[in-house]
């Protein structure tokens, strides 16, 4: 896979308990193996993590796919893929 390409993780969202006030780092490579964060592994690839910083404690559906609009949040785009 091209290191400017990001790997499908899964075709769908991964829903997560966030905490408010906490930070998050997506992983938007798709190789990290603590999906949908972020493990180190885009080192060799033209991408970088994103931060998400939660506001309020909820449930967050971050994208799986790599390919929303929205990232770091599932925007639908997986259904299409
Ligand atoms: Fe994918 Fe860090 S491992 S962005
Ligand atoms: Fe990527 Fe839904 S999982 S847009």
């Amino acid at each position: 896979m091209p290191a400017d390409t990001p790997i499908v993780a899964q075709k769908e969202p991964y829903p997560i308990e966030v905490e408010a006030g906490k930070s998050y780092f997506w992983c938007a490579c798709g190789r990290s193996s603590k999906q949908p964060f972020c493990d180190g592994s885009h080192k060799e690839t033209s991408f970088t993590p994103v931060k998400y910083t939660a506001e309020v404690s909820k449930t967050v559906w971050f994208c799986g796919c790599k390919a929303s609009a929205k990232a770091p949040l599932c925007d639908g785009t997986h259904k299409t893929l």
